[in-house]
């Protein structure tokens, strides 16, 4: 049941897109939970907008099918009939600026036919590709659906859905066109990482405890490992889109460095939007690479063939519609810093690929050693005890799955001698939480329609993250760096191992068997 303080009031949610995979995947599920728990009211219409000819009976069925599956429980039926009254489809041309009025008339029509609050905000979801988005604020511009004085303009809001650019120079002109017509309050650009439960505890952790945050510096901490992995390849055709974009542009870009300004920054004087944001900048401001050569602070690899979860996975280039010669990284790590008072001096370690071991996303900080080695260090497995090198402190985040915090520390190993063996103290969100964890997109769509931008990235963030890969780009597309080549089912090249190992560091690698 909602919380009443969180409740949406009256607003419109267009879904420009509403043919594709991302509506009915999660948009339209996340809507349909909202409403569900109370957070969506029946006064809010919901339009699916595409380009076919479809009743709203067809749309409806479309979804209900995809989201409910053949035989689904009495309950979700009754809260799916019911949400379905608010369900509408309107075909729209998006390159053609007359659909618009219509479709200004056809919304008008259903708010009031919903009884909708005059002047109660619209949402435009453009879950289009991104070539779309300038012929679709045009569209909304030409059929004045833009309010244009201050006070109202609230009453828009326009949500964009990456990738956001292709690299820095296009992501300028996208944003141009964007703000040629819209306020910067008016435009909610989507990271569905930030919507995670437990990407929001990164701040929750951080600065409502009081234990952790004073050692977390250049004094305390030796070094910070963010890793995405993912067990999946190119499966259900995304290969075509992939090849155009690789795991830089696909992942780094946005979600790893939207986790890495969350571990970096400082606290915000307010926890609000703009302080919020304002923080995150001035990590990205800070950025530096980790080396000279891009060649040696930024590696890429694709999969070969292999085995993921004992199961055969064809190399990348044998995917559905990849070229057969294709050059796209599915992997790639790097080696960062952040060069302020805070972390100066600390390498930021990031890697990302498909058809890695496992799916888990994590933040792991590893301290700095005791100064001086008292104990000799054990590891043991059963009765099998090995003397092994001093273990560093370690605070891991896991945001997924199995979401977890844990540290690691040493204790005396029970016996006549004095050795440490490295021990775990974990805290499970599942043993702890018997409440569902959102959803990042429910938790999102339900911020978008209460005006809350807080956790939606600001432009100048994007072109700063932007700005920080573009050399990396450049450099692989001007064929200058190597690629790698990893099998499938590994954590990676090599190369990316031997990126820690110079300084005597290694990646954690997480037990397969804590994920399951
Ligand atoms: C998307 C990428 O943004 O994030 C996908 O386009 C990737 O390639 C996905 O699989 C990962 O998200 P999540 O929530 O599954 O970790």
């Amino acid at each position: 049941m909602s919380d009443p303080s969180l409740v949406a009031g009256d607003t419109s949610i267009l879904i420009f897109g509403a043919s594709g995979d991302l509506t009915a995947r999660k948009l339209i599920p996340a809507l349909f939970q909202l409403s569900r728990q109370q957070y969506l009211n029946k006064r809010c219409p919901v339009i699916g907008v595409a380009r076919r000819e479809k009743s709203h009976e067809e749309f409806r069925n479309e979804l209900k099918a995809s989201i409910l599956g053949d035989s689904p429980d009495p309950d979700s039926l009754t809260a799916w009939e019911q949400f379905a009254k608010q369900l509408f489809y309107r075909q729209v041309d998006i390159s053609n600026p007359d659909d618009y009025v219509a479709l200004n008339n056809f919304t008008a029509e259903h708010e009031e036919q919903l009884k909708t609050a005059a002047g109660a905000p619209r949402v435009m979801y453009l879950a289009t590709a991104p070539s779309l988005f300038d012929d679709a604020v045009r569209g909304l511009h030409f059929a004045g659906m833009i309010p244009t004085d201050r006070k109202n303009s609230d009453r828009l809001r326009v949500v964009v859905e990456k990738p956001f650019g292709h690299d820095l120079a296009s992501a300028e002109i996208l944003n141009e066109q964007l703000i040629s017509r819209l306020q910067e309050n008016q435009i909610y650009r989507i990271d569905h990482y930030l919507g995670k439960e437990t990407v929001q505890n990164i701040l929750m952790f951080r600065f409502g405890n009081t234990f952790f945050e004073p050692l977390l510096n250049r004094n305390h901490v030796d070094n910070v490992q963010i890793t995405v992995a993912e067990s999946i390849g190119m499966e259900g055709g995304r290969g075509g889109y992939y090849d155009t974009s690789g795991a830089l542009r696909d992942v780094l870009q946005n979600h790893m460095l939207q986790l890495l300004c969350l571990i970096g920054m400082e606290p915000p004087a307010l926890f609000q939007a703009r302080e919020i944001r304002d923080e995150k900048m001035k990590v990205l401001q800070a950025l530096r690479p980790g080396a000279a050569a891009v060649s040696e602070w930024a590696i890429r690899a694709q999969y070969a063939e292999g085995l993921v979860s004992k199961q055969p996975a064809v190399a990348y280039r044998e995917e559905e519609r990849v070229p057969p010669k294709s050059n796209r990284e599915t992997f790639v790590a790097m080696h960062v810093g952040i060069d302020n008072w805070r972390w100066a001096g600390v390498p930021f370690y990031l890697r990302t690929g498909k058809r890695l071991p496992t799916r888990v996303t994590e933040i792991v900080i590893t301290l700095k050693k005791p100064p001086l080695n008292l104990f000799s260090t054990v590891e043991c497995d059963g009765e099998l005890c090995n003397i092994v090198e001093a273990r560093p402190n370690q605070l891991v985040l896991r945001i997924q799955p199995k979401e977890s915090i844990f540290l690691r520390f040493s204790t005396k190993r029970p016996g006549m001698q004095y050795q440490v063996q490295p021990v775990a103290m974990d805290f499970d969100y599942e043993d702890h939480f018997t409440s569902h964890l959102p959803e990042a997109y429910e938790r999102l769509l339900l911020d978008v329609i209460r005006g809350d931008s807080t956790l939606f990235t600001r432009s100048d963030e994007l072109l700063e993250a932007w700005k920080f890969v573009d050399p990396v780009l450049k450099s692989w597309e001007s064929g200058s760096a190597g690629l790698e080549f990893y099998p499938a089912g590994t954590w990676g090249p090599t190369a990316a191992d031997r990126m820690l190992s110079e300084s005597g560091r290694r990646w954690r690698e997480p037990k397969l068997k804590d994920l399951q």
